[in-house]
């Protein structure tokens, strides 16, 4: 998978490649991720990517040109699947969305900045838009960041036990049960016996109603799909 994002603030987003399962996926060539400034695409001495807005308001706008001379020249070196725009205002981010795009070959991120784009780049560029919560932050980085690692994560091969992903939250729109490791009893607290037991199917047993009770009082709207 080859992913190309687009955000003035390169720096801001580089960090969260560097380390962990994201650094292992990169270095294993499992994933690229490119980096573009949109300020390389400016169209003035200034290089400015943004302007006041039309019919007047508060806030700056994100211009159509640099973005859409971006997008072009990564769109004449291959095709894309996805064009995404990270906005507050698109579909939220599920573990079904990540496991969609999980599978696609080439996608572009775009992320937002100031009041946000030039309607014309969401009507006439972008695929796809997403959103990850209903909380506005300053700019689409960080969520380019957070929708990146629930991705990557999820390409066959980057975790190292592949079951890992399948057992985790909402991968079956169940929460994750408990989990315990050593030691077996600290400071009076104790792991429940079962899990001592050596039998597997009762374990698992176990599991999926601990999962099923968690999800009945924390995410009662799961069951509901
Ligand atoms: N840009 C600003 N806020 C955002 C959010 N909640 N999700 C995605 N992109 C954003």
């Amino acid at each position: 998978m080859r992913i190309d994002i687009i955000t003035v603030l390169p720096e801001l987003l580089k960090s969260p490649f560097e380390a962990s399962i994201l650094k292992r996926a990169i270095t294993a060539n499992m994933v690229e991720i490119h980096f573009h400034n949109l300020r390389d695409y400016a169209t003035d001495n200034y290089k400015s990517i943004d302007d006041t807005q039309f019919g007047g308001g508060a806030g700056m706008v994100m211009m159509v040109e640099p973005i859409h001379k971006c997008i072009s020249n990564l769109k004449s070196q291959r095709n894309y699947d996805e064009v995404i725009y990270m906005t507050p205002d698109g579909e939220t981010l599920n573990q079904g969305i990540a496991n969609q795009i999980s599978i696609k070959e080439n996608i572009i991120i775009l992320c937002g900045h100031y009041k946000g784009v030039d309607q014309r780049v969401r009507d006439h560029l972008i695929t796809r838009e997403i959103s990850i919560g209903d909380f506005v932050l300053s700019g689409g980085e960080l969520a380019a960041a957070v929708l990146c690692d629930a991705v990557i994560r999820l390409i066959p091969g980057v975790l190292g036990n592949e079951t890992s992903a399948l057992t985790d939250s909402f991968q079956d729109n169940l929460l994750a049960p408990p989990i315990y490791t050593k030691p077996r009893e600290y400071n009076g607290w104790k792991v429940p016996e079962l899990l001592f037991s050596g039998n597997l199917p009762k374990i698992e047993e176990w599991r999926e109603e601990q999962a099923y009770k968690r999800t009945k009082e924390r995410r009662p709207d799961l069951l509901e799909d």
